[in-house]
């Protein structure tokens, strides 16, 4: 691919090192274990998923109470994960096969074992104090404001210090003490973690919360937003709740610190960030690419994730972003992370969860911009339940954390141990071997989508056009490149639809379907197309 703006074009594909392949037996996945499953994720041939790059989740020394999410040492590596020499090892795999590299940067807050925070904390005087955010109780011995933790069930977002007499600002948990990016020397040190992995031949950076970095440097209060009368869907009660959040996160400043990571970035070939704002106003998370397109790179939109099953909102976000970004913005697309439950679960009524899984998957590989796969998604993996003994994460995520499923055997080929998580039962039919073997799956879909793709300029860099006189129910758009004309049309409901684009052409040719049965290959009317139940369509016009 051309050098410059690989993140463009590619597909990239999220590892949860923890739960995708043990290496040494102990239950826990690890940098060996990834290493040992590239072929998967692309061995040159479409047998494989064909991705090209991969985004490792925290794999750093960490007490593990977010999972790696709360990181002690910013340039070491874990031993449950691995070594340096492990993870280097990885890198010149990965790239050996034409995978990029992305790897997690946690700029916004520090493990409380971190030395940092153990020398901030350990007096007022301390020349690392003011490299975290260290405030006095008001007059009552109150916390400094009504900030709260995002983690509802870790409460405030202050932890009072005995020692020191001052409460510390977290904004996640206890455990996880945000750093304060108004010390020039905090700045500093993360230029030095950023280098360190660029220089180690990292292709960029996911920046973990990336609107946090900059608050109110007075700490006001958040206002408490009235939610008004009447019924909200669930975006616009996040929507009206983010206000709430107005002087805690998202500060005009954070600008500054995305374009220094950038001139960072831009002292290297063709490196780049991605960055998790988890702002749910398209206006605003456009603002993130910078003015000047001069931040971040890509920016991930949680807006698209959060929203309901409907033709339309999906249409309406897609169009909203495109007519919002600056020139030169390129939006990213995903459904999953670690953080939220998976599309076959969270789509799913009354058992059509898999067949939505289908149409959620075309959609995000041929919608205009960079799609981001969840690893997983590609076997249509569903929220495993978690018995209430195993429960373990403190923000109720186990259930899209659990082990990648190889094969059918008990550790489902993640691990010859104990996993750390437990293992469906549904991982005996649901599991890459399995599918592997079956035209129909979800990861031969995947498959043919993805090496489609690759071979399409139309899909990678070509036009977009929503089409608005459609039947409700249904999302159709045309992806164009030069005299390649591809029509999507997604249908978001359980009925067959029929849609009247003979003015397009009178027919074109089938390239794809999410109907396991629907072979590609063949011509279509268009006057009117039929797409059935649940279906994704794309069809090559002349
Ligand atoms: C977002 C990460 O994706 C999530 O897993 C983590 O708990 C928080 N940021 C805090 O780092
Ligand atoms: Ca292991």
């Amino acid at each position: 691919m051309a050098a410059g703006e690989w993140w463009r074009h590619g597909v990239v594909y999220q590892i949860y090192p923890r739960s995708f392949a043990d290496g040494n037996g102990d239950g826990i996945g690890d940098l060996p274990g990834i290493t040992s499953r590239l072929d998967h994720l692309n061995d040159g041939t479409p047998d494989s998923l064909g991705v090209d790059a991969i985004w490792l989740s925290p794999f750093y020394p960490s007490p593990m109470a977010d999972f790696g999410y709360d990181i002690a040492d910013y340039t070491g590596v874990h031993p449950d994960f691995g070594t340096l020499d492990d993870f280097d090892r990885l890198v010149a795999e990965a790239h050996a096969r034409g995978i990029r590299v992305l790897v997690d940067l946690v700029p916004n807050h520090t493990s409380d074992q971190h030395p940092w925070f153990l020398e901030s904390r350990s007096a007022r005087d301390s020349p690392k104090r003011d490299w975290y955010v260290w405030a006095d109780p008001k007059p009552d011995g109150s916390p400094p404001n009504n900030w709260m933790s995002t983690f509802p069930s870790a409460g405030r977002a202050w932890t009072f210090d005995e020692a020191t007499g001052q409460w510390y600002l977290h904004s996640f948990m206890r455990e996880q003490p945000d750093l304060n990016w108004w010390d020039p020397e905090v700045r500093a040190a993360m230029d030095d973690v950023m280098r360190f992995w660029l220089d180690r031949g990292v292709d960029g950076f996911r920046i973990d919360v990336a609107h946090k970095m900059a608050r109110d440097p007075e700490l006001r209060d958040n206002p408490l937003v009235e939610l008004g009368e009447g019924e909200l869907s669930a975006t616009e009660l996040e929507a009206r709740l983010a206000g709430q959040q107005r002087f805690d996160q998202n500060w005009p400043e954070v600008h500054e610190i995305l374009r220094r990571f950038r001139r960072t970035l831009e002292q290297y070939d063709d490196r780049m960030a991605v960055g998790e704002v988890y702002l749910l106003d398209l206006a605003t998370l456009a603002g993130y690419y910078g003015q000047g397109v001069d931040e971040l790179h890509l920016v991930h939109n949680f807006v698209f994730v959060r929203q309901p099953w409907k033709a339309e909102a999906f249409r309406q976000t897609v169009d909203e972003l495109w007519s919002l970004l600056p020139p030169g913005a390129w939006p990213a697309w995903f459904l999953s992370n670690h953080d939220h439950s998976r599309v076959a679960t969270r789509y799913d009524e009354g058992g059509n969860g898999q067949a939505r899984a289908r149409v959620a998957a075309m959609m995000v590989l041929t919608l205009r911009g960079t799609p981001f796969l969840y690893q997983g998604e590609e076997l249509g993996m569903a929220d495993s339940e978690i018995p209430a003994d195993r429960v373990i994460d403190i923000d109720g995520r186990d259930a899209e954390r659990t082990p990648m499923q190889w094969d059918g055997s008990p550790g489902a080929g993640f691990t010859s141990g104990d996993p750390w998580l437990p293992i469906p039962g549904s991982a005996r039919e649901v599991n890459v071997a399995a599918q592997r073997e079956d035209p129909g799956s979800m990861l031969s879909l995947y498959r043919r989508l993805l090496w489609y793709r690759r071979g399409s300029a139309a899909l990678r860099q070509g036009g977009y056009r929503s089409l608005t006189d459609t039947p409700g129910g249904l999302y159709a758009y045309l992806r164009t490149e030069g005299d390649e004309r591809l029509l999507v049309a997604l249908n978001f409901t359980g009925r067959p639809l029929r849609y009247d684009v003979g003015a397009l052409a009178p027919a074109g040719r089938l390239e794809l379907s999410t109907h396991p049965d629907r072979l590609p290959g063949g011509q279509v009317g268009l006057g009117p197309l039929e797409v059935g139940p649940d279906e994704g369509l794309v069809i090559r016009l002349p």
